[in-house]
């Protein structure tokens, strides 16, 4: 009874409270998985510009599906995570060749690049499936109404995050019932100074009620340690051609283009560098090399200044670019 009334009142609240936001202008299975995947990295606010000009770019998934993969990547610079464009570039060629958008969570997972939390949002979001989500905002949700502390990196402890939301989306419409536990750790559940007076749920609310530690639920997840590396880029120009290779050796941006260069593992950072960058837990000394002389070297593929963006739009690259006196 409980929960019905609690999942009543948050439904009820998410509709009044929704934000206007672009993906939710309708039910579009292509729009809510471009969307969904933009909204692991970032948030709400800071993806709609990404989206509007990845929708624009690509109005539907067969734009998608026939664009070149420098086209799709360069739609995607600035949101970082870029295996994930090319795996929409490729599920998108799969759903086209299939003919039909996937409805169901099992063969939604079956796509490259979709895991549980993009499988289960699509599904309920677009069609409507009653599959609850997992992600930061509905674990602390949950964590602090049910005074649950335990370890939902962990196998059991997410089991029974995901148990609990599907029987949450049991009580409701679950587009809904899965958005509006998101939104609420999207706005007043935040993960420091929550503003329990507003919050539609907090009559049940065991942190409320016990006046918990809100910082402590959910528990802190235990930091992994970072690495320092040091990369060595060569910016070499040749007939207003740069040189860039397939990155198969350094652990950060893996299967990427890049500039090519030496990386290594060190213990300490160096005296001097020209900048650093931080991917995951990798922090990144750069030291920029100029002029070196790699015609002849195997593997390259050399790309004019401007195309560059196109084949790899990260910053890491583009300030090494920058340091090198090019701009593109
Ligand atoms: N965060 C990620 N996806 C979301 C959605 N559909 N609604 C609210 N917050 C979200």
């Amino acid at each position: 009874m409980i929960l019905k009334a609690t999942v009543g009142h948050l439904t009820h609240w998410y509709r009044d409270n929704k934000r206007d936001l672009p993906w939710r202008e309708g039910k579009n299975p292509y729009q809510i998985w471009i969307s969904e995947t933009m909204l692991q990295q970032t948030t709400s606010r800071a993806v709609i510009p990404f989206y509007q000009r990845f929708l624009k770019s690509f109005p539907t998934i067969q734009d998608l599906a026939q664009a070149s993969e420098g086209q799709v990547l360069e739609n995607w610079a600035g949101l970082g995570y870029y295996s994930r464009a090319r795996n929409l570039h490729k599920a998108a060629q799969i759903i086209t060749e299939q003919g039909h958008f996937p409805k169901d969570v099992k063969e939604l997972l079956e796509l490259p690049g979709v895991g549980p939390y993009t499988a289960r949002a699509i599904a309920s979001i677009a069609f409507e499936k009653p599959v609850g989500v997992v992600d930061g905002n509905t674990i602390r949700v949950l964590s602090r109404f049910y005074g649950w502390n335990g370890e939902w990196w962990k196998t059991s402890g997410r089991q029974w995050v995901q148990e609990t939301m599907d029987e949450w989306v049991s009580w409701g419409k679950s587009s809904e019932v899965n958005q509006a536990v998101m939104e609420l750790g999207a706005s007043h559940c935040s993960p420091s100074n929550p503003s329990c007076l507003l919050c539609p749920i907090k009559k049940n609310c065991q942190a409320k009620n016990k006046n918990l530690n809100k910082d402590s639920y959910p528990k802190k997840k235990p930091k992994r340690s970072f690495e320092i590396w040091i990369w060595q880029p060569e910016v070499c120009q040749h007939q207003g051609q740069i040189a860039l290779m397939k990155n198969a050796t350094l652990p950060f941006l893996k299967g990427q283009w890049i500039l090519p260069g030496t990386g290594t593992l060190k213990k300490q950072k160096p005296k001097s560098y020209d900048y650093t960058h931080s991917i995951t837990h990798h922090k990144i000394y750069v030291q920029v090399k100029k002029n070196q002389n790699l015609r002849a070297q195997k593997g390259l593929k050399w790309v004019p200044i401007k195309e560059v963006p196109r084949w790899c739009p990260v910053s890491l690259v583009q300030k090494a670019l920058r340091q090198g006196g090019l701009s593109c």
